[in-house]
């Protein structure tokens, strides 16, 4: 019928304005979505709130095991010499265990898709780290 055609090609429409409207959105909460669905099991990034891993508040240019107040890093992290950056965050979270043997961060099989992991390091160079909990 005409007029259900219409309005199927107005719904279209307004889905594509909806769609271009909401796209920058979308780029923020999928990365959000990623970081959720592979470390927030473990990790918050607000300020000093270290669960089963550390806060990652800030990770980006931090040293490596350096987290105060955190009881549970490994030799293999707090020994490592790093400096988080978005190179080597991306090889830590593809393969813990074959980027620094020994490491705490189990169980945590790796995120094998390299676009997860671009939207994974994009939320944690951008995340601000909310409120200091104390
Ligand atoms: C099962 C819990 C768990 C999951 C899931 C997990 N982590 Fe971790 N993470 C840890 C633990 C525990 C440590 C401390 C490891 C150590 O010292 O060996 C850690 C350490 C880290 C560190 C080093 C922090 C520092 O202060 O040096 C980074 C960076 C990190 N994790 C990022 C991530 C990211 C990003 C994800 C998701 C892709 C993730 N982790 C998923 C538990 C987890």
């Amino acid at each position: 019928m005409p007029d259900s055609w219409t309005r199927t090609a107005a719904i279209c429409l307004l889905s594509i304005g909806m769609f271009q409207a909401a796209l920058a959105d979308d780029v923020t909460s999928a990365a959000e979505l990623a970081f959720n669905n592979h470390c927030r099991e473990c990790h918050m990034i607000d300020r000093g709130d270290n669960r089963v891993g550390p806060s990652l508040c800030g990770i980006i240019g931090r040293k490596a095991g350096s987290e105060a107040g955190f009881g549970n890093y490994s030799a293999a992290v707090k020994d490592s010499g790093i400096v988080w950056d978005a190179a080597n965050i991306d090889q830590w979270i593809k393969n813990p265990n074959g980027f620094l043997p020994g490491n705490n961060m189990n169980p945590f099989p790796g995120v094998d898709d390299a676009a997860q992991r671009r939207l994974i390091i994009a939320y944690l160079s951008s995340a601000t780290c909310g409120k200091p909990i104390n």
